[in-house]
């Protein structure tokens, strides 16, 4: 079997919604000191919908991969849905990725939720900060 699938050779080869958004609601990033890996998240939201969502990562394909995907996933939906996407299902979304690469994905599923947590921030909605993790330098290890 191929070490990646071919939706994750797709998504790293051909990202969608690469870029930034000027006008974003919500900005989020995470990285990993380790690895150096950085991902950032812009959201547009309306009417507590994600209406457009762009990513930029500077990192290893599969965290690329990870977080096209991710956009694809959160693109349109509700932001409660787009809090319940994990990495586990990034992962499945992807067919799979080797176990020493499921760290990237972690990522992806951090990126949404630093840039919701940021949205919530800039207009004063309260949260629960548990429901949000903190940046874990090693969640990430070098491979
Ligand atoms: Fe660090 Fe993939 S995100 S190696």
């Amino acid at each position: 079997m191929a070490l990646y699938s071919e939706t994750v050779m797709d998504h790293f080869m051909n990202p969608r919604n690469v870029g930034s958004l000027e006008d974003a609601d919500g900005v989020g990033r995470v990285g990993n000191a380790k690895c150096g890996d950085i991902m950032k998240m812009y959201l547009k939201i309306r009417d507590n919908v994600i209406e457009d969502v762009k990513f930029e990562t500077f990192g290893c394909g599969s965290a690329i991969a990870s977080s096209s995907m991710a956009t694809e996933m959160v693109k349109g939906k509700t932001i409660d849905e787009a809090l319940a996407v994990t990495n586990k299902d990034v992962v499945a979304a992807l067919g799979g990725l080797p176990d020493y690469k499921l760290h990237c994905s972690v990522l992806a599923e951090e990126s949404i939720k630093s840039a919701v947590k940021n949205y919530y921030d800039r207009n004063g909605i309260a949260y629960d900060p548990k429901d949000f993790p903190e940046e874990d330098e090693d969640s990430c290890r070098m491979v």
